[in-house]
């Protein structure tokens, strides 16, 4: 597996690649679970070589001690890469993935800042940014993403169609843990009690779709979801968002189309975000 820690060698060792097939792109901020390593088996599944990066974006941290605190493992990471049958892995330092005066950023202007972007604003910013600056570096012909970051994916593939960037976007659903927690780089950081307690999220969404299957609205749904979280005392629910599962609009009233439950609970100091789609019931379409 090549480590490479520049972009001229990641260029270097892409040219070489590509002469001998297709190339499939995970981008990660490390600390790999068996999510990242879903996608990397998806990419494997499509692609000649599969590629991926290891990068904690500063850009994409609304606090310095976020920053700080994102757990990292760069040896375990790239033994588990290695292992995997990864081709070649991008490391950049931020010194290295960001010019000192560096001044363009990449936003999807409406996407951004609803939702979650409005929880962390500048977030999307500056992921939007760095996985424009990844396409540019690697020119994937696919690149891999999880449904659990949902908003994520919408705001990759507005981005990708506004900006005429030349690569499938592939989305890969979400991996839990047996208790139905999303695996998530910061579940390293909840607390035992807190760990304990956070498969509530998940636990949520069973409700959801009974409700769903009885004809509730959108508020009766969002209002059960609220006050089910409320009663774990370690739990602090940010958002509940109802949305239509395409566009992201919200949805009012009965549930007549494709909705995605989009959840924000921090368990301190640990915000942690999970999704569920739920399909329209047949009777009210
Ligand atoms: P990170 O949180 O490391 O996640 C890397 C990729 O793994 C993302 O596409 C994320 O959605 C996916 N992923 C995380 N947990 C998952 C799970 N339980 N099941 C399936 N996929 C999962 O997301 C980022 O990094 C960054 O924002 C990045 C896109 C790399 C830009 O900096």
């Amino acid at each position: 597996m090549h480590i490479c820690a520049t972009k001229q060698d990641l260029r270097r060792v892409l040219a070489e690649l590509r002469t001998t097939g297709t190339i499939g792109l995970v981008p990660t901020m490390g600390y790999l679970h068996d999510g990242h390593m879903s996608l990397v088996r998806a990419a494997q599944a499509e692609n000649d070589h599969v590629v991926a990066s290891i990068f904690v974006n500063p850009t994409q941290f609304g606090s310095a001690e976020d920053l700080e605190k994102y757990p990292r493992d760069m040896d375990r990471d790239l033994a588990m890469l290695r292992d995997a049958g990864v081709a070649a892995v991008f490391t950049p330092t931020p010194d290295i993935m960001y010019h000192p005066d560096a001044q363009t950023i990449v936003e999807t202007t409406d996407l951004a800042n609803k939702l979650m972007g409005a929880l962390r604003p500048g977030h999307f910013r500056g992921v939007a940014t760095v996985v424009t600056k990844l396409f540019n570096l690697f020119q994937p012909d696919r690149a891999y993403f999880g449904e659990k970051d949902y908003q994520q994916v919408a705001v990759i593939r507005t981005m990708v169609r506004d900006l005429d960037i030349p690569v499938d976007i592939r989305p890969i659903p979400t991996v839990r843990e047996a208790d139905g927690l999303a695996m998530s780089s910061r579940n390293a950081r909840l607390s035992p009690d807190a760990r304990a307690a956070a498969p509530i999220l998940w636990q949520s969404f069973d409700m959801a779709r009974d409700l769903v299957a009885t004809g509730a609205t959108s508020d009766e749904i969002k209002s059960a979801i609220w006050t089910m979280i409320d009663r774990e005392p370690l739990a602090r629910v940010e958002t509940v968002d109802i949305q239509d599962a395409i566009t992201l609009d919200p949805i009012t009233g009965p549930i007549d189309r494709d909705i995605v439950i989009l959840l924000a609970v921090t368990f301190d100091p640990v915000l942690l975000i999970d999704q569920c789609v739920i399909p329209a019931q047949k009777d009210l379409t």
